[in-house]
């Protein structure tokens, strides 16, 4: 089946890949769902809504820090995966033109990547809500965030909230880059996101279970006609049934496998 696969990207081209929490796990960084997934420790209701961190902070402001503070340091120490690894080199050969990922952990850039949707924001960069200039955050503030979050109190919260707000050079003030539940999605985003999926003539699901609106409708609104839909995932998700192809399987394992076939 991965041969035959392979031959259909080939045949095919112009890939585009959509890619969730899975992509990243063998790079050490748990899924939200499922066995020792995120939200498992974690209500995402309160760990992962505006109104939800604000009761945290006033009420369990230790609890809201240990919870930023795993979430960076995990992220901090993951390292691009095989899978990334592909999808980089793709890119550089001209066969894949973009990825949209749901993730926050900017391993798709560290892979090297350039062309990237990146529909939740990205956990290292701050984004004007007016202008949507973004700016990476600094290494020297990363490290202060760090150390504000293992003291942990009330007051250490406000002082990252604080270095997290700065005003943009239009006047408003900047926010964390990460699109919280109930939020709505960075629209430049989303429209890059529309721009590769018209183009495409593949697209690749890699690790996502397809469970959060609006990233899994996204797929289905901007289908090119004959568009090859391929997914790649351990465990059957709400797209298996819908694409022309449900490879079962780890990305990491099976995406360099197709890769190796192509070269062939
Ligand atoms: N290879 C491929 N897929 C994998 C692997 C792997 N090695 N390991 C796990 N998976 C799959 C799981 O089977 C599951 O379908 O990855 C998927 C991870 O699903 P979720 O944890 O729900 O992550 P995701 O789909 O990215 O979540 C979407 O939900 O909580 C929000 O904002 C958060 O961006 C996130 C969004």
């Amino acid at each position: 089946m991965i041969k035959e696969v392979a031959e259909k990207i080939r045949e095919k081209g112009k890939v585009v890949a959509f890619t969730g929490a899975g992509i990243s796990q063998a790079s050490g960084i748990p899924p939200f769902r499922g066995e020792k997934g995120l939200w498992e420790n974690y209500s995402p209701a309160l760990y992962a809504s505006l109104p939800g961190i604000i009761s945290l902070y006033l009420l369990r402001p230790h609890s809201l820090s240990k919870f930023f503070l795993e979430i960076l340091n995990t992220i901090g120490e993951a390292k691009p995966n095989p899978a990334h690894e592909v999808l980089s080199r793709w890119e550089k050969k001209g066969l894949l033109k973009g990825i949209i990922t749901q993730n926050i952990d900017n391993l798709h850039r560290l892979a090297g990547n350039k062309n990237i949707a990146e529909l939740h924001g990205n956990i290292y960069y701050l984004r004007c809500p007016a202008c949507h200039r973004k700016i990476k955050i600094s290494e020297d503030t990363l490290q202060e965030i760090k150390e504000l979050l293992e003291k942990g109190g009330r007051r250490e919260l406000a002082r990252i909230y604080s270095l997290l707000t700065p005003l943009c050079k239009c006047g408003r003030k900047q926010r964390l880059w990460v699109v919280f539940f109930g939020e709505s999605l960075p629209q430049e985003e989303w429209d890059k996101a529309v721009k590769m999926l018209e183009e495409a003539e593949t697209v690749l699901f890699l690790g996502t279970s397809g469970t959060v609106e609006p990233a899994r409708s996204l797929p289905f609104t901007v289908r090119k006609e004959g568009a090859l839909w391929i997914e790649i995932n351990p465990t059957p998700t709400y797209f298996s049934s819908l694409v022309d192809y449900y490879l079962k399987g780890k990305v990491e394992e099976i995406l360099p496998e197709i890769d190796r076939c192509l070269k062939k």
